[in-house]
């Protein structure tokens, strides 16, 4: 009941104030995204690639996002927490309803589909009442290479008529991933409901990034243009791990001060 406040106040930011959003995979972000007072959070299926060392997000299953949304719920975090329905667990509507209340067992309080390919189970979903967040422009599960979508006319027009789609559909929000300014422009100021940016520039209601990426925890080089690094934690990671390593080695850890009399 307080989530769905909580979501309902979300709604109601769009044009007023910009929304935050992050990916959090375990309940250590998801305390931190509290703190820090980002809206939303979301568990997103890059866990595949950013956490778990999938090539991309095609091979997460639903067992391992569930294990990771309880991650994230366990804590009772107080802001609203999406779960990213993977790929193949919403391919028709029976198939999405039995997945996206595993989600909501979990504790999830929306779930996030891409595209627009199935409509039909956003319907269903929507007519249980199950909150949804649509994702389109470039859709990872579907996309063949990472690129900017909408940059043609035709492109243009098709990520238009999707986010009606979506508007039409009931979802609470949508994700714009890696479209022209313009476009998310426009698209923001036609649909009703807020979108959320990440690649999307400046005219969205909201932005995402990916957790890791604005902190610099990543085993992986690639950087796309829109990421911005706030912190890079990596140094003082490998700094901690090679003077522990450098310590036991020589035998200074543990000294006095860290052993039990
Ligand atoms: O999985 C994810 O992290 C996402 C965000 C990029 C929106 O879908």
């Amino acid at each position: 009941m307080v989530k769905e406040k909580e979501l309902k106040r979300i709604i109601e930011l769009k044009g007023k104030k910009p929304i935050s959003m992050i990916t959090a995979y375990d309940a250590v972000f998801s305390h931190y995204a509290c703190i820090a007072g980002i809206d939303l959070i979301l568990v997103g299926d890059s866990v595949a690639n950013v956490m778990l060392g999938y090539h991309d997000t095609k091979k997460i299953s639903m067992d391992e996002m569930i294990h990771h949304v309880e991650a994230v719920t366990r804590i009772n975090p107080s802001k609203p927490v999406i779960a990213d329905m993977p790929i193949h667990s919403y391919n028709n509507p029976l198939k999405a309803l039995k997945n996206a209340k595993l989600f909501l067992k979990a504790r999830a309080d929306a779930v996030k589909l891409e595209g627009t390919k199935h409509a039909k189970s956003i319907k269903a979903l929507r007519n249980e009442g199950i909150e949804i967040m649509g994702h389109i422009g470039l859709t990872p599960q579907s996309a063949g290479k990472y690129r900017v979508v909408g940059k043609t006319d035709k492109e243009a027009k098709k990520l238009i008529e999707e986010a009606l789609l979506l508007d039409s559909l009931e979802v609470f929000s949508i994700v714009l991933e890696c479209v022209p300014n313009k476009v998310a422009e426009e698209i923001t100021s036609i649909v009703s409901v807020p979108t959320i940016g990440i690649g999307a520039g400046p005219y969205c209601d909201g932005q995402v990034l990916v957790v890791n990426d604005l902190i610099g925890l990543s085993a992986n080089e690639f950087k796309p243009k829109f990421v911005k690094q706030y912190a890079n934690i990596t140094p003082l990671i490998l700094k901690s791990l090679m003077q522990f390593n450098e310590e036991v080695k020589n035998k200074k850890f543990p000294g006095e001060e860290f052993s039990y009399k």
